[in-house]
């Protein structure tokens, strides 16, 4: 796989435990990303390569240039390590940019889209607004931002910027559960306030309009954070497929029960231009098999979340132990997670299809 190289360019300073990094590729090409993508970063760390994620703050056609944004996750190898030693000049490998955190737009839309976010969650919710605020214009936004206090808002002054440039489209509500202004109050969303203030900024004669692409939300925060919004939009008794979620932390997924009869399966894979026929064995995914004989797939989270690892299944039976991110629509086109994908008969796979 063609991996790109990065150089950061400038270092900028967000809150006390976030910084943005700008990022240019060393061949001076453009990269091409999707609002709400993301970058896997190849880092190495104490004699070997780790692979973490990092979503674009930055916005295609809207910010001249790409940047990423980190905080420090306690005790976190990787984000401190960046937080601590990325200059400009630092060179890095990346897989490029992937992810199915993104929004179709259509200037002749007029709906309402909530994004329900926490910390560092922003950083491609930041990306997503600035995209439907300058491509929608009849669309209203509503955003539930969650954080410690006033320090620890990233994107504090842009975001102002972004209330004061489009009153009319853009609510932006802060919860601070610590604020430092004694006169703010201490707020924590949970089902009950979630529930309250949907039902006040989307009043039900805006939800009943015929022929109105629906309400979406996009949700990026912690796991309990983002279970509880989940949970609270589904007995709210809006669709599964209205909530698009990102997941920051990779689950440790148990070994795969015995789903497959395990039989020496042939798998037949384009990838880059090349064919590549090699054997896998249940229970070793299709993906690490791949890996094992040094075919370079592109892959981040290896625990079905982030879809970097996705492939188009052309032929044959692909078992996924855990999905948290294809669609049912994505599945009936064929498409599979190959680090948690199984072959369950000989398979014909493809990597790279545009519409993936
Ligand atoms: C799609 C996505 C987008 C993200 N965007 C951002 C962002 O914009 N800003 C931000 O600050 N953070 C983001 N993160 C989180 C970031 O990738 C790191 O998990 C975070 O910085 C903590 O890493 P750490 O090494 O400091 O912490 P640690 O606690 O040392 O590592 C976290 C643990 O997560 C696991 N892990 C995390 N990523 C991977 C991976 N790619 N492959 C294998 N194991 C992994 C490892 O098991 C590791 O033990 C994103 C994560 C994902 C999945
Ligand atoms: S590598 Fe993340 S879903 Fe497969």
């Amino acid at each position: 796989m063609e991996f790109l190289e990065l150089i950061v360019k400038e270092v900028v300073p967000e809150t006390k435990e976030a910084k943005s990094y700008v990022l240019e590729s060393s061949d001076g090409e453009p990269i091409r990303y999707e609002a709400g993508q993301f970058l896997t970063l190849i880092i190495e760390f104490n004699g070997h390569d780790v692979r973490r994620s990092y979503s674009m703050g930055s916005t295609p056609g809207i910010d001249e240039r790409l940047f990423i944004t980190v905080k420090r996750k306690e005790n976190g190898e990787i984000s401190r390590h960046i937080l601590e030693h990325w200059v400009p000049g630092t060179r890095v490998k990346a897989v490029p940019p992937s992810g199915r955190f993104t929004i179709t737009t259509d200037p002749l839309h007029q709906r309402h889209i909530f994004f329900l976010t926490a910390g560092s969650g922003i950083v491609p919710v930041f990306s997503l607004i600035k995209s439907v605020l300058a491509s929608e214009p009849r669309t209203h936004i509503t955003m539930l931002y969650q954080n410690h206090d006033e320090t620890t808002i990233i994107y504090h002054r842009e975001l102002q910027l972004l209330e004061e440039r489009y009153p009319e489209q853009f609510t932006r509500i802060d919860l601070l559960s610590h604020p430092l202004l004694h006169e703010l109050p201490s707020r924590r969303l949970n089902n009950g306030l979630l529930e309250q203030l949907v039902g006040y900024h989307e009043p039900g004669a805006f939800q009943q309009q015929r022929n109105k692409p629906p309400t979406l939300f996009y949700t990026c925060g912690p796991p309990a954070f983002m279970r509880m919004a989940q949970f609270t939009l589904r007995l709210m008794g809006y669709e599964e497929e209205q909530i698009i979620k990102e997941h920051f932390t990779i689950p440790v997924l148990p070994p795969p029960a015995l789903i497959i009869d395990p039989q020496p399966r042939k798998v037949l894979l384009r990838f880059n231009k090349k064919e590549y026929e090699y054997e896998v064995v249940y229970p070793t995914s299709i993906l690490q098999a791949a890996l094992d004989l040094h075919i370079e797939l592109p892959y981040s989270c290896k625990a079905g979340r982030c879809a970097t690892c996705t492939a188009k299944c052309l032929s044959g039976d692909v078992k996924m132990t855990n999905n948290e991110v294809l669609t049912e629509k994505d599945m009936e086109r064929g498409l599979v997670l190959t680090c948690v994908g199984y072959a369950a008969s000989d398979v014909r796979l493809e990597f790279g299809d545009p519409d993936m």
